[in-house]
């Protein structure tokens, strides 16, 4: 796996990449860039059309974490490799080292496909620290600690047969595991002994056929890794492929039993053959020593340079911190200026709320005396209606009187026609008399 400091690098070479090939030029099906000359993926994809979940399967292997993306040669080789082994054979498919669970997420996306056993192998807390190796440093012992069997889930999704085994392998290893059969493993745990003992445990497990990947071989960065295929091989009497990926995976596979070398299946007597497929041995131990040996000042001189590079880097990331720290100081001053901004629009809504708060009393007064004068015309209206009932009571009386005032007088008319009748019968009973005298 990358450090930290190479994560970075990798992670400015990647931005710097995608900005010439214009975003997402590589998904759209592109093997070559015209800007700057690189070929990113098989012919077979880009102009044939196969792999058509490429895209989908990018997107597991890369899931919240960009960087991941750029590592095209590593998802290829998975690509290619697993749909091979598949075909090929029966069997589960397995990873042992599954961190955050992004190579099992693509890995489990063919178990499913292809419905197989997929088996996820980890501590899910990173290395115990009794696993550590020689001269590691603490970056080491921290590395691959923040993740979780939870967090590898959610990468990895939830195909039914995801079988999740947690712990330190080999004392992790469950029944099934012991007895299942395999056609494609990865193994990605970076440490010497966890590696040797993935490869004793799956390698013979692999149907013929199978193929194992061991991430790192040529990364340089894990010693252990390399070490760990280079001696299984010379005892299995098997060739590593190397790949160019980012960590430079190794390929091992189990060729059909016919075509599987001799010293692979069974030891010859002692003989003098063996002495001198001993002092072979021997022999490539002791130019393994020197090409070591080799490398190790091959990589004094690159750390040199990488030391000179690095200050440079340093130097320019100093340039573009002061450039940066101006740019803080000119937005602290926006911010204080539009913290006075916000003090002064606090104010004002202060006082609009005081003003309001004084219009509402108002409008409560004035809808308090509205209330009293509404009622009292509820008050006037009635009497009024009272009033105007009594007025038509009495115009009604009045009405009456009059008829009756009316029949008063016209027995006083009969009356006083009967009263004149009267008198005038007595003046002339007066008037008879008097003649009569
Ligand atoms: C480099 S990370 C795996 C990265 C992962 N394959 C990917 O590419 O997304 C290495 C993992 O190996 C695991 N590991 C190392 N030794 C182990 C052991 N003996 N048993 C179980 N897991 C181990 C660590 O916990 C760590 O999560």
């Amino acid at each position: 796996m990358e450090t930290t400091a190479g994560n970075s690098r990798l992670m400015d070479w990647g931005r710097a990449l995608l900005e010439e090939l214009g975003a997402n030029d590589f998904r759209a099906g592109q093997s070559t860039s015209n800007n700057i000359g690189v070929m990113l993926q098989p012919a077979s994809y880009s102009e044939r059309g196969s792999h058509q979940e490429f895209a989908a399967v990018l997107d597991k292997f890369s899931f919240r974490d960009d960087v991941r993306r750029m590592d095209l040669a590593r998802v290829w080789a998975f690509i290619l490799n697993v749909k091979k082994a598949v075909a090929r054979t029966d069997g589960a498919i397995a990873e042992l080292g599954v961190y955050r669970g992004h190579s099992s997420a693509l890995l489990s996306h063919y178990a499913e496909q292809y419905a197989r056993t997929m088996y996820l192998i980890d501590t899910f807390t990173g290395f115990s620290d009794e696993q550590l190796e020689r001269g590691q440093t603490e970056d080491v012992k921290e590395a691959f600690r923040d993740t979780s069997l939870d967090s590898a889930r959610e990468t990895v999704g939830d195909y039914f047969n995801n079988r999740w085994i947690i712990g330190r392998f080999p004392d992790c290893v469950t029944e099934d595991l012991e007895n299942e059969r395999f056609c494609f493993v990865s193994i990605d745990t970076d440490l010497y002994a966890p590696i040797m003992d993935g490869l004793k445990f799956f390698y013979p497990r692999l149907n013929d056929g199978g193929v194992i990947l061991v991430h790192d071989y040529s990364s340089e960065l894990w010693p252990g890794a390399t070490d760990a295929v280079d001696d299984f091989c010379n005892e299995m009497g098997l060739t590593p492929v190397l790949l160019p990926d980012f960590g430079g995976s190794a390929v091992l596979t189990r060729l059909p039993r016919s075509a599987q070398p001799e010293s692979g299946r069974k030891r010859r007597k002692s003989s003098s053959l063996d002495r001198i497929a001993a002092l072979k041995s021997e022999l490539a131990t002791v130019q393994a020593y020197a090409d070591e040996r080799g490398k190790l000042w091959e990589r004094l001189d690159r750390e040199g340079v990488a030391l000179s590079e690095a200050q440079a880097l340093a130097a320019e990331r100093a340039q573009k911190m002061d450039a940066l720290q101006a740019t803080v100081t000119e937005v602290q001053a926006l911010a204080a200026q539009r913290t006075r901004q916000i003090d002064e629009l606090q104010n004002a809504l202060d006082d609009a709320q005081e003003l309001a708060i004084r219009r509402v009393r108002e409008i409560n007064r004035l809808q308090t005396a509205l209330d009293n004068v509404q009622s009292t015309i509820i008050t006037r209206t009635t009497q009024l209606h009272r009033t105007q009932t009594a007025l038509e009571e009495a115009q009604r009386l009045a009405a009456d009187r009059a008829v009756e005032l009316g029949k008063v007088y016209a027995a006083l008319e009969t009356a006083q026609k009967l009263a004149i009748e009267r008198w005038e019968e007595i003046e002339g009973l007066r008037k008879l008399t008097k003649a009569e005298d």
